[in-house]
């Protein structure tokens, strides 16, 4: 490997793209905020520069960091003529197999668990979606945006989760910042395992609430954060995922919900990673642990993971759905409803989701061939639990960025991820197994990454640690 082509893979892992968990952002501040109060600050007295027009933002030390860092990467990848996995620009569905780079390349960086993003039912019924209603709402909800599709939808998604109501929205990420940012005040506290996705950070941002961490799935410490803080404040939302993205790691949302309720507090499971995935047919955590839809208040999903369409959602109790339909902003209210032609993909998904358990059932079995096609070849797994979320530890950002970029170039497609998105030392690949994989792709890719695992260790010590 030439050095530009080493600089190229610690530049490409430096801009993977991660979203930052709660761990990287312990800051009730956003990244953002953060990075201008570390700034120094400037004088009132000291006269203020003028930027001129069209470039007000161009000193922005976000903006001029990505500019920086995106024209090295472009230049790297043209000197080092290797390719640039960031926006990995491709002509077919997001399927098992995909067509980038003039190629195919066996994929494992999609969410699409059960194959329905490109499964010809689901797409079939966005496409009469699109013909019955149009490509857009073309108005939120309340005022004149409201098609049945919305409703039935709801209806299903209150059914599976034994709840009064559900609200399908535009965005997972807008569901979680709206309905916390909606929920919760100044009075009132968050408190977040400390991998949780920061779509919930943003959510108690907009509330001004304060936020709390408890250790990763750690009832303990959950228990402890309640003994010592919940009395000093109003509301308490306790919010979970049931499944991990970075470390494919299950939440323990039984024990941790019923911790919460002994604190009076409120619990939301943010189910992105596990609707479509746990649970006998998929139905997700309640179903996986036998709970009943009330142990949780607010049961918050994604259509766009193993549903295979685009959007949110939540489900719980019908007074609460009915005032975030009517009054949350960014999630009904101040914003489009979501395209039809989604919606009549979510639906379709969930039709072959219900049809075909078989699919969840192969999800698993691809899984557990996966996890132990990696373990027999001593692939360092973390501390995943043999999940559909296959966190392959690469320590060091240039050896993880190697092998990465090698994986590309010899057909492989798998994403590296490195610090802040995880720890430094925790540098990894992440693989999403689904139900469409074959044994044979499954056990070639992992002889292939147990070979550029071995030639990864070959660099220099002083460069993985970079
Ligand atoms: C745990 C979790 N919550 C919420 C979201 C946001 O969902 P969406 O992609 O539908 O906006 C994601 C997206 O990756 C996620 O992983």
């Amino acid at each position: 490997m030439t050095e530009s082509a080493r600089d190229l893979a610690r530049k490409l892992l430096a801009g993977n793209g991660a979203t930052p968990s709660a761990a990287s952002t312990v800051t009730p501040l956003g990244t953002g905020a953060a990075q201008r109060a570390a700034a120094p600050a400037t004088s009132a007295s000291a006269p203020k520069k003028r930027r001129g027009p069209g470039r007000q933002f161009a000193d922005h030390p976000e903006v001029a960091a990505a500019v920086r860092k995106w024209a090295a990467i472009d230049a790297l990848s043209e000197q080092s003529g290797m390719a640039n996995p960031l926006f990995l620009p491709r002509n077919s569905p997001n399927d098992t197999v995909i067509r980038a780079l003039d190629t195919e390349l066996l994929n494992f960086s999609a969410y699409n668990y059960l194959g329905l993003a490109n499964h010809p039912r689901v797409v079939e019924a966005a496409k009469r979606g699109l013909d019955r209603y149009g490509a857009s709402a073309a108005a939120s909800r309340i005022v004149a945006g409201e098609i049945p599709l919305y409703g039935e939808l709801e209806r299903r998604l209150a059914d599976i989760y034994q709840v009064g109501d559900a609200m399908v929205t535009t965005s997972g990420y807008l569901t979680n910042a709206g309905v916390i940012g909606f929920l919760l005040g100044e009075r009132d506290v968050a408190i977040c395992d400390a991998l949780i996705h920061g779509s919930v950070v943003s959510g108690t941002q907009w509330a001004g609430c304060r936020r709390i961490n408890f250790r990763h799935n750690d009832p303990e410490s959950l228990r402890q954060v309640l003994r010592m803080s919940r009395s000093g404040f109003d509301r308490a939302l306790v919010v979970i995922e049931g499944h991990y993205s970075m470390d494919g790691t299950v939440g323990r949302v039984d024990e941790l919900a019923a911790i919460a309720r002994e604190y009076d507090c409120a619990v939301m499971v943010d189910e992105a990673h596990s609707f479509g995935v746990f649970g006998e047919h998929g139905f997700g955590m309640r179903e996986q642990l036998g709970m009943a839809g009330a142990d949780v208040d607010i049961w918050m999903g994604t259509l766009s993971k193993a549903l295979g369409s685009c959007g949110g959602f939540i489900a719980g109790d019908a007074d609460l759905i009915r005032a975030m339909k009517a009054s949350a902003p960014g999630v009904a209210m101040l914003t489009g409803g979501p395209a039809p032609s989604n919606i009549s993909a979510a639906l379709a998904g969930l039709e072959v989701l219900i049809e075909e358990p078989q699919r969840v059932a192969r999800l698993w079995d691809n899984t557990r061939l996966f996890n132990a096609a990696l373990r027999d070849r001593g692939i360092d797994l973390g501390v995943s639990e043999g999940t559909p979320i296959c966190p392959v530890i690469v320590p060091g950002e240039m050896r993880a960025g190697f092998v990465s970029a090698t994986l590309l170039q010899r057909g492989v497609y798998a994403g590296a991820i490195s610090a802040p998105a995880v720890p430094i030392g925790k540098e990894r690949l992440r693989f999403f197994v689904t139900s469409e994989h074959t044994e044979q792709q499954l056990v070639s890719t992992a002889d292939l990454l147990a070979e550029t695992i071995a030639a990864a260790e070959q660099i220099p010590e002083h460069a993985a640690a970079v």
